[in-house]
């Protein structure tokens, strides 16, 4: 996912408070990034050396604070690669930039390619996650309309369809025609350098608003404000924000009706989203599973009590999920069955809608998810909701699109997860299942237990004595074409989860099976020497 972060303020130092927010969303992965800035005065003359794009330099009239009139331009910086120790200190100060670190989809990965993109004029400047689906017919037109396009993505035709309708319209109107033409998931980040503003908007793709003092923040996720704000607004879908040095204003994309701008707090720290002496991300919070338990143990349990009486209510419960998340799902199904004598149906989200029928308004679904964004866990929630079921949720990312929708939802409490394959929210998530299917079963007292033993055998692998044992094991396994992962029972969604693992991080292909199940047809392709991890 790309990474966008936008500030507008009383400081000085946007561009290179915009490039830390970048470092902060560089987790996420990205091939290349890039900065706009709005500059004044003789500053508008500056160009940002770059290797192959001539930033975009539009100079206007407009007043100072002071009644002076004053030039204003936007200036681009764009590379390929990491931002490793580049700095923005070449692009001249400035309150007012937006950035963008770029996984390439639609045109390869170069500086042109990379965001800001900008439009004819050089006054508008865009930022873009997602992807435009129409983007081939809507530029066409916009060429006939006589636009010129330099890169090959499909974001810069938002930029032109922004300037085009701009040409009969006020800035803003033209954002959101601009928007309402676009179809596909995206979030949206303009700078109009004429008036000093930034428009943003969301369908599908995460976007926040961060309020400082004097000074606004947009981000794609949240943990990239945590060194300036915790109170955030997690923008919901169609909605557009447009912030100036004086005003912040929300509004509904289609209805143009006003939405109220209530804060959410974020409780996490700066210093859970950082990696704090771990090399990784994934490491440091592989390492921080038995905090996690320890806080779901301490934490009130109303909210668990209430979930396990919705699912008595229910006359169907269905757990979903994508991903480790769906075998979260598929262990706590075992848990149900095996603690509760409950059944409970599983359905990975992008298949939920061929269970549907099955679906009435005496259902209940529960969909579980770290980032609480997975369009496909959101789509089955959207169904379910289709047919009158009551929805509930296990979600980590508080304010976020499935925390939103459900009718209840369960805080995983894991804090951030930054890195892309999921660790801690997997086992925060089976916690709460467990905990769970003990409060359906009235043994909620052994349910605590249980979480206690789990917090401590999890302890007794994290130590460097273990660690030692996993690297040798990883040492006669790095140079495996394919690995086999088998379990039962409760094994059995954790080999799925194990094969997923190694596939994700060490690019080597694996798959988790039913250890019953090797033996109907599997054993085909095993050979002396392939690996099989029971
Ligand atoms: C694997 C991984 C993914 C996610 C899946 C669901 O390591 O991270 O399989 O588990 O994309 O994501 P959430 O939980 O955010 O809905």
């Amino acid at each position: 996912m790309c990474g966008i972060f936008g500030y507008i303020g009383s400081k000085k130092t946007a561009p290179s408070i915009v490039l830390g927010g970048l470092k902060s969303l560089e987790y996420r992965g990205y091939d290349s990034w890039g900065v706009a800035s709005v500059v004044y005065d003789g500053n508008s003359k500056f160009q940002a050396p770059s290797t192959k794009q001539v930033p975009s330099v539009n100079m206007q009239n407009e007043m100072s604070d002071s009644g002076q009139a004053e030039m204003t331009s936007i200036v681009v910086k764009k590379r390929v690669g990491k931002i490793g120790s580049a700095t923005v200190d070449d692009i001249p100060s400035s309150s007012l930039a937006i950035g963008h670190t770029r996984w390439a989809t639609h045109g390869g990965v170069t500086e042109i390619n990379s965001h800001p993109h900008m439009d004819c004029t050089g006054d508008i400047a865009i930022i873009h996650n997602g992807i435009v689906e129409n983007y081939s017919e809507l530029k066409e037109t916009l060429k006939s309309q006589g636009h010129t396009f330099v890169s090959e993505t499909d974001s810069e035709i938002i930029a032109h369809l922004i300037e085009q309708y701009a040409k009969t319209e006020n800035f803003s109107d033209a954002f959101s025609h601009a928007f309402e033409n676009l179809v596909g998931f995206n979030a949206v980040i303009a700078v109009y350098a004429k008036e000093r503003m930034i428009m943003a908007v969301r369908n599908g793709s995460p976007l926040v608003l961060g309020f400082g003092d004097n000074e606004q923040f947009l981000a794609s996720d949240a943990s990239a404000l945590l060194p300036y704000t915790r109170e955030v607004y997690f923008l919901h879908d169609r909605e557009i924000v447009k912030l100036n040095d004086s005003d912040i204003q929300m509004y509904d994309a289609k209805t143009k009706s006003s939405v109220a701008l209530l804060p959410t707090h974020i409780e996490w720290s700066q210093a859970s989203a950082e990696k704090n002496g771990f090399p990784t991300f994934m490491l440091k919070e592989i390492n921080e599973q038995p905090d996690m338990i320890e806080g779901i143990i301490a934490a009130d349990h109303d909210g668990h009590k209430k979930l396990a009486s919705m699912i008595k209510e229910a006359r169907g419960t269905y757990l979903v999920a994508c991903g480790s998340a769906f075998y979260a799902a598929t262990a706590g199904s075992y848990l149900f069955s095996k603690v509760a004598k409950r059944h409970i149906n599983t359905a990975v989200g992008s298949e939920f809608s061929y269970d549907e029928d099955f679906v009435t308004d005496k259902s209940l679904i529960i969909a579980l998810s770290q980032s609480g964004e997975t369009m496909d866990t959101l789509e089955a929630i959207r169904t379910a909701k289709k047919h009158g079921a009551k929805t509930a949720a296990i979600v980590n990312a508080i304010g976020s699109s499935v925390e939103r929708e459900v009718d209840f939802s369960l805080a995983i409490g894991a804090g951030p997860e930054k890195a892309v394959a999921s660790t801690k929210a997997v086992t925060g998530k089976i916690s709460h299942l467990l905990l769970l299917s003990h409060i359906l079963a009235d043994r909620y007292e052994e349910g605590i237990d249980v979480l206690k033993k789990t917090k401590q055998s999890i302890m007794s692998v994290l130590t460097p004595k273990i660690d030692t044992m996993i690297n040798a094991v990883a040492d006669t396994l790095v140079d495996q074409k394919h690995i086999y992962v088998i379990g039962r029972g409760l094994s059995y969604p954790a080999a799925l989860e194990t094969a997923l693992k190694i596939k994700e991080i060490s690019y080597i292909h694996a798959e988790g099976f039913a250890a019953g199940e090797l033996k109907h047809g599997v054993i085909a392709l095993i050979e002396p020497g392939t690996p099989c991890i029971a």
